[in-house]
């Protein structure tokens, strides 16, 4: 960002306070208890967060360190205490919880599988002792590469139970990236399956798996197969072997080695803009206080909840609110295999009312992608047992937000607009649903004990509402990333230098309107400069989002002689594409409805019209990829994510 700040572009006036009805039942029933919440962790925050983690935890051994801040950015969370973290999914729940259902698993194919607390718990310490006999310990890192299955999750508790440090890679992920991954995390075992259902076809990968260890990988030193879709894979000899036979001689009983609560719990490769993936690193305790803390205050988790988060167990937010959060906290999970549409669009919808899915929490893509369908869709579908709803990932667009709000919340559920980040570990700025009132496209407000500001290129709080700036978090908080595995260096680099050690730079633009509400504007560096007037292209891209016509939109600069930058918006239609020239009057349709919209400075030069918007494997629209093409430029990017190859013409404008 230069020096000016970002000017704000989107007005959004309608407010949703919580239903009484909601609100009478919730843990946090109203303002005046958030807010106590809210002052205690003010007054004094190292005693707000040991209040809590002596709450939620259980502990093997009591810490009496709350912040350790001696050596920051390094900051420890309850360093001296001792805990181990299946045993706080699993074991704590045996005694009152071992018939509940933890995890209904629905696998694309239609197959149902569930597991009780007891029946994970076995599953659970015989893979532990499974990952014994192949010599991991305390420490090792294993890597996991799995489909959507619930055995991702039985080896991700299994490592937490002998204190291996898991590194998840989303199955979608090619053979590269898992060999850079295993690579940077040294690896010394990999769990693989034979494939995975998605979209219709098998994910294969053993074979990519085979492809990664064939060009290095040195550190591994078994391959543990899971058998999933039962076709042929090649296996090595003395390298490989299948999980059901090793589980099968495995002894059920697995004693959790108690840990530090800054032992390492995982590390998740998160690709930045620029350079090799980073290692983000998690501690134990501090993680595990954060996922508790905002399924109770965020997802308001009850007992008799049915709780489904459709994130991949490869991003952060399978990790927090597919595996621990939900199993620390005792609750019921779906967990789905395959893709939204598959055999059709109403497969989400069919899958929450199959099992009574009470709390539904997904991306702004799914939601814009299933919005192009139609309220007809959903409507068929029973989706009564609804309560709460929520949305990760991306700023959602307020035409977006009102959809869910209308066709699958049925105007009743409340809609949890959560804010973080794989560093942060877990919810940061998030409506409390019973007691703050939304606003479609804001997080809202920072939750108790997370410190958040709108800061200026020099560090200063930006008081004039709507004025965008940098978001920082300006002290310390225990779910927080520890470092980046094996490269101290750039973790002070990519997150504590622009401001010191002060103020965490979470790389996302805000800004606070006149209630004090955040709204992230993106990422710092998708703003664009038109005419000097400094634009969220977000703000741009829900304008047009809004008018009925336009499924999807992403807005990128492009150098501009005059304006200094010109804007150019990619859009998809909710019918079909009109053809090069025949798209003029559509064109002027869509700059004329921006320009009532936001005012003719952010009306965008050119407009194409496309089939599909590249996008990252969690669903980010590629904007990197998009300016290139805008400019004009040779393309550096890898563009084997796109759903086709033969969007590309028509990105470039030539079709
Ligand atoms: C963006 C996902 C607006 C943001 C948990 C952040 C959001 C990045 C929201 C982190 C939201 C996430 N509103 N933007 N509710 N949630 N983001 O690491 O730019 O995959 O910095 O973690 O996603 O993405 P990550």
């Amino acid at each position: 960002m230069n020096e000016e700040s970002i000017e704000s572009t989107l007005h959004e006036e309608r407010l949703f306070p919580p239903l009484a009805e909601f609100s009478a039942q919730a843990r946090i029933p109203d303002r005046a208890t958030l807010d106590s919440l809210a002052q205690a962790a003010n007054e004094d925050l190292e005693g707000f967060w040991a209040t809590q983690a002596c709450a939620e935890i259980t502990w093997h051994k009591p810490f009496k360190t709350v912040l350790d801040s001696t050596n920051p950015p390094h900051y420890q969370w309850f360093s001296d205490g001792e805990l181990n973290v299946s045993y706080n999914c699993l074991d704590r729940h045996l005694r009152e919880k071992a018939d509940k259902i933890a995890i209904i698993f629905e696998g694309e194919p239609g197959d149902i599988t569930t597991f009780t607390y007891h029946q994970l718990h076995q599953r659970v310490s015989r893979f532990a002792n499974v990952l014994k006999a192949q010599g991991v310990t305390e420490g090792d890192r294993v890597v996991i590469y799995l489909p959507m299955v619930p055995e991702a999750v039985i080896a991700m508790l299994a490592c937490a139970r002998i204190g291996a440090i898991h590194s998840v890679v989303f199955g979608g992920f090619s053979a590269e990236s898992l060999k850079d991954r295993i690579e940077d995390a040294k690896a010394k075992l990999l769990i693989t399956a034979d494939g995975g259902h998605r979209g219709g076809r098998i994910v294969e990968l053993k074979a990519a798996a085979n492809r990664a260890l064939k060009e290095g990988c040195e550190s591994i030193q078994h391959v543990i197969v899971l058998q999933r879709t039962g076709h042929e894979v090649d296996m090595t000899e003395g390298r490989d072997l299948w999980w059901h036979e090793a589980e099968a001689k495995a002894d059920g009983n697995c004693e959790p080695v108690w840990l530090n609560a800054e032992h390492p719990l995982f590390l998740l490769y998160t690709s930045g803009s620029t350079g090799k993936p980073k290692g983000i690193q998690h501690a134990s305790g501090g993680y595990l206080l954060g996922a508790l803390t905002t399924m109770k205050w965020v997802f308001d988790i009850r007992d008799e909840d049915i709780f489904w988060c459709t994130a991949d167990v490869g991003w952060v937010t399978g990790h927090s609110y597919v595996a621990y959060g939900p199993l620390a906290a005792g609750a019921t999970i779906v967990m789905y295999e395959g893709t939204p549409t598959f055999p059709d669009p109403g497969r989400f919808w069919k899958i929450c009312q199959d099992h009574g899915v009470t709390i539904f929490y997904t991306a702004p893509t799914a939601i814009r992608a299933l919005m192009k369908y139609g309220d007809d869709i959903p409507a068929s579908y029973n989706l009564s047992q609804l309560r709460l709803l929520g949305t990760v990932g991306e700023p959602i667009n307020p035409e977006a937000w009102m959809w869910y709000h209308r066709v699958i919340g049925g105007e009743r559920c409340p809609i949890v607009d959560t804010w973080w980040q794989t560093e942060t570990g877990v919810h940061m700025i998030a409506p409390i649903p019973g007691a703050v009132p939304t606003k479609p496209g804001s997080c809202t407000l920072p939750l108790p004990g997370i410190n958040a500001a709108v800061v200026d290129e020099k560090g200063h709080p930006i008081t004039t509402p709507d004025r965008g700036g940098y978001l920082v978090i300006t002290k310390p908080w225990p779910s927080m990333l520890r470092t980046i595995w094996g490269d101290d260096q750039r973790y002070y680099d990519t997150y504590w230098s622009k401001f010191g050690s002060q103020y965490y730079l979470t790389g996302d633009s805000a800004r606070r309107d006149k209630d004090g509400y955040f709204w992230i504007m993106g990422r710092t560096d998708d703003v664009l400069n038109v005419s000097g007037h400094r634009l969220g292209t977000m703000e741009i891209e829900s304008a047009l989002v809004a008018y009925p016509k336009v499924a999807e939109a992403a807005v990128v600069g492009r150098p501009d002689d005059i304006k200094g930058e010109a804007i150019l918006a990619y859009v998809i239609l909710k019918g079909t594409r009109p053809t090069r020239g025949a798209d003029k009057t559509l064109t002027e349709e869509l700059r004329a409805w921006v320009g009532d919209q936001i005012g003719p400075i952010a009306k965008p030069d050119e407009i194409r019209f496309v089939d599909s918007l590249p996008k990252t494997r969690s669903g980010k629209i590629m904007r990197r990829l998009l300016r290139t093409i805008a400019r004009g430029e040779t393309i550096t990017q890898d563009t084997s994510t796109l759903e086709s190859e033969a969007i590309l013409p028509q990105l470039q404008g030539k079709e």
